[in-house]
């Protein structure tokens, strides 16, 4: 039953798909900006754990190689608050950990396991046996092996340019990182600088 009383007035919304669609945009964003603003100001979203420092040229060489070769579409890097993950995998991550990680690496995509504290679990060697061939060491992995790594070698001609965008983005690396940030890394494997900036993960929290 219709009439044109103003108790109606809702009519106007749900027989104007266009109208709906745009209230309800509106209102989504109203909810999300509720949400979503105050952890861009609160500190321990915003502040770095204690003993967080940035990544070396070498391991900042390596989070290239790690995005570059999509390991995130298998490893996720967030531990969530759970108890069966924190007994996996460690204390779960804290907003703080991945303050200078621009893009952060957390994902959600685990067809391995989590990789946010892998750091200092394994020997530098085993990482080159099971990047080298998976399943020399572990005989049930489906994961890909990634033997190129030991032959390219890295020339440093961008690592200095890179580490001065992420001071832009306000890492606080020094005239000094950005300097020598070539001579630390020519010469080094692909694999050297991905195993360096594996071992890294996840062992600043305190
Ligand atoms: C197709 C999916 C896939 C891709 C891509 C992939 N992995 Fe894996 N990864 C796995 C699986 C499955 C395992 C568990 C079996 C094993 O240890 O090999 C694993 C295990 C690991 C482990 C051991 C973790 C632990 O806690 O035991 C590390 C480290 C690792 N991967 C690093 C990498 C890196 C670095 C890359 C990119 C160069 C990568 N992975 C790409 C599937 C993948």
């Amino acid at each position: 039953m219709s009439n044109n009383n103003s108790a109606n007035k809702h009519e106007i919304v749900e027989k104007n798909v266009g109208l709906m669609a745009i209230l309800t945009v509106f209102a989504i964003s109203f909810g999300a900006l509720v949400e979503i603003t105050p952890l861009m100001f609160q500190e321990d979203t915003t502040k770095p754990v204690d003993g967080l420092r940035p990544l070396t040229a070498l391991e900042m060489e390596g989070r290239d190689i790690y995005v570059r070769e999509g390991c995130y579409n298998c490893h996720s890097q967030m531990i969530r608050p759970f108890r069966d993950e924190v007994e996996r995998y460690g204390h779960y991550s804290v907003a703080g950990e991945s303050v200078w990680d621009h893009p952060f690496q957390w994902g959600s995509k685990r067809t391995g396991p989590d990789l946010a504290r892998v750091g200092e679990r394994y020997s530098d060697d085993w990482h080159y046996a099971h990047l080298m061939d998976p399943r020399s060491v572990v005989p049930e992995s489906n994961m890909p092996a990634y033997p190129w790594l030991d032959e390219n070698v890295l020339d440093g001609k961008l690592t200095a340019k890179k580490l001065e965008v992420f001071k832009g983005f306000g890492v606080p690396y020094t005239e000094q990182d950005i300097q020598g940030a070539e001579a630390a890394v020519k010469g080094k494997t692909e694999m050297q600088a991905l195993i360096a900036y594996l071992q890294q993960l996840g062992t600043h929290l305190k």
